[in-house]
């Protein structure tokens, strides 16, 4: 999606993105095993999702397993796979009262059959959701996502449908698979940590950063509430001077 105006101020974020992370540590520092670190998370995504519409939060999407993520020992896979289908089968009907329209993005074919199946009736079933966007990144990795982005395109123009010199920002964010999706004006980091970690590099273009040293499975609505009360008070100044400074 194209640039705003310079110095628009909008204190809503109608976008947020959150990386959901810390699950281990939290485990560790209560001593249990890494897997009810993630069920925790689950936990705590439930409620971010039902705090959102309140907050007027119109899209909110979340990584939940990242094109790196396989490198993990095939265990902790199986268990985030496992928590991923539990999450469908029990909050498919609430997510739907809710309003929430669900989606994914990544590369959901080399899910596991039983996740894939899920995720379609999940999407099937909320396709009238018109309330929040709910989207799930699984198997997503940004770098792979504008990859298939450059070869789409490359193709179509080998195959004459297209010119490169038709190749503007706005052709090829719609061919990334946030195509349905305004840019993320808020991305919440949790853990501690800085680094985007492959998610959404291009449409974090003018996105406000957000980290807290709170690990995920403790982040709650109040949590939410700062991210968004730091968010109100930042300046988006998209390349130009500060409309503080009247902007001449
Ligand atoms: C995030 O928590 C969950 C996924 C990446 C799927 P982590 O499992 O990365 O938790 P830490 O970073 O080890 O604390
Ligand atoms: C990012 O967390 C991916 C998800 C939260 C799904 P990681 O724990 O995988 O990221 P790194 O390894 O710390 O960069
Ligand atoms: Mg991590």
């Amino acid at each position: 999606m194209s640039v705003p105006l310079s110095g628009e101020r909008s204190p809503i974020a109608q976008h947020v993105a959150i990386i959901m992370d810390g699950n281990g540590r939290w485990a560790k520092r209560q001593g249990l095993p890494r897997a009810e670190g993630h069920r925790r998370g689950v936990l705590a995504l439930k409620d971010i999702v039902k705090a959102a519409k309140p907050r007027q939060i119109k899209y909110l999407t979340v990584y939940a397993f990242s094109t790196e993520n396989w490198r993990r020992p095939q265990a902790e896979i199986d268990v985030l796979m496992d928590l991923l289908v539990e999450f469908l089968d029990s909050e498919i009907a609430e997510l739907r009262s809710q309003g929430v329209r669900l989606s994914a993005i990544g590369h959901l074919e080399e899910l596991p059959e039983r996740c894939q199946q899920k995720l379609a009736e999940g999407m099937a079933a909320t396709r009238q959701g018109h309330d929040l966007s709910l989207t799930l990144a699984l198997n997503y990795g940004s770098r792979r996502e504008i990859v298939d982005a450059a070869r789409q395109l490359a193709e179509a123009a080998q195959r004459g449908e297209i010119q490169p010199a038709e190749i503007s920002d706005a052709l090829f964010s719609a061919h990334l698979s946030t195509k349905d999706l305004p840019d993320p004006d808020l991305i919440i980091r949790p853990s501690g940590e800085w680094r985007l970690s492959n998610f959404l590099l291009w449409q974090a273009a003018y996105a406000e950063i957000y980290s807290t040293e709170v690990l995920w499975p403790d982040f709650d609505a109040a949590q939410l509430d700062l991210a968004l009360a730091a968010f109100a008070r930042r300046e988006r100044r998209y390349g130009a001077v500060s409309s503080r400074d009247g902007g001449s």
